[in-house]
């Protein structure tokens, strides 16, 4: 039995590039009966950049919601909200005291932020150090990451083995597993998909608005009669992550022989997404219109999880002498 862990960023909600790329992957591997998933919002690492109550609150709910509505099951794995457990700002501070200044200051994450925000707060700059401490505290085996955060996972081991070369056995060393699943999710406007490019779709939205979105793809301007090359469309390039391969192959044939338009094609797409994902649609707004629902949820994985992180907490104070 291994033990996975992962943070997931609440930057709102998720959005088909992370469905796809991210969310949907991560659930199908929870299933392994030889694994045991830890999953949590780190909303502590939210607050180094989130002011705002209301919306700190709305992204971890609308967050929890997608992994729930899409099937995580919470009573096989951790579900869990990071600031639930304020064992880890213990240990944070504990590894604080082994982090090597330079280490920290050396960080691509950290100097990119500090080119591109105004207000730069030590809460950034120790931002590995709380990953760090997320990790160590539940003894996990397993983190898989995408390439961004390989440096922060290097942080974590390098802090871990300082800390037990002086008190031995008080960590698990995590293996990385680097994820291999790039899949590309393209935009509307052909890019790849994310919120800060205002190019997503937003599965979750009503009909209306998602048909919109659907509808505002950008495509060329070859003539409803002509022929086109579905593989350089981005409406294909999307449909074809969710489609069948009968399905994709239906489509581009109609692509191939001319007198299809890409209205159509949008709007094959919109019913695909509407017939797939139907039953996690209806169940996200559920979710959302129950909250307490999601709190609950939240709340048995916050139990859960304090068991291993006091355990743990508890070596290690223990190894320091106090
Ligand atoms: N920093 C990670 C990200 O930006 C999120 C995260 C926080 C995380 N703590 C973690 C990921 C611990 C893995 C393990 O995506």
């Amino acid at each position: 039995m291994a033990r996975i862990l992962t943070g997931i960023q609440s930057t709102g909600k998720p959005h088909l590039g992370n469905l796809l790329g991210a969310i949907i992957p991560a659930i199908e591997l929870s299933k392994d009966k030889q694994n045991e998933s830890l999953f949590f919002i780190a909303d502590l690492h939210s607050f180094s950049t989130i002011r705002d109550a209301v919306q700190l609150k709305e992204n971890t709910h609308a967050t929890a919601a997608a992994w729930l509505a899409f099937g995580f099951d919470t009573d096989k794995n951790l579900f869990y909200r990071q600031s639930d457990v304020t064992e880890v700002t213990e240990l944070t501070w504990y590894l604080n005291c082994f982090t090597p200044y330079p280490m920290l200051a050396n960080a691509h994450s950290f100097k990119d932020k500090t080119d591109k925000l105004s207000c730069v707060n030590s809460g950034l700059f120790t931002y590995p150090v709380l990953m760090a401490a997320d990790i160590l505290l539940y003894d996990a085996e397993i983190v898989p990451v995408g390439k961004d955060q390989m440096q922060h996972l290097e942080m974590t081991r390098d802090i871990a083995g300082a800390f037990n070369h002086k008190y031995p056995n008080s960590f698990v060393l995590p293996e990385t597993e680097i994820d291999e699943r790039v899949m590309i999710v393209p935009g509307t406007d052909g890019q790849k998909m994310s919120k800060s490019y205002n190019n997503y779709i937003d599965i979750f939205l009503s009909d209306k608005k998602l048909r919109k979105q659907i509808m505002g793809i950008k495509t060329d301007s070859i003539p409803m009669e002509e022929k086109k090359d579905a593989d350089s469309c981005t409406v294909f390039k999307l449909y074809k992550l969710l489609a069948t391969d009968k399905q994709s192959a239906a489509l581009k044939a109609k692509y191939a022989a001319g007198n299809y338009g890409y209205g159509q094609a949008k709007q094959e797409f919109f019913d695909l997404i509407c017939d797939k994902f139907s039953a996690e649609r209806t169940e996200f707004n559920h979710l959302m219109e129950n909250k307490e629902i999601i709190d609950v949820a939240l709340e048995k994985g916050a139990k859960k999880a304090r068991i291993i992180a006091s355990a743990v907490l508890q070596r290690v104070r223990t190894n320091i002498g106090y």
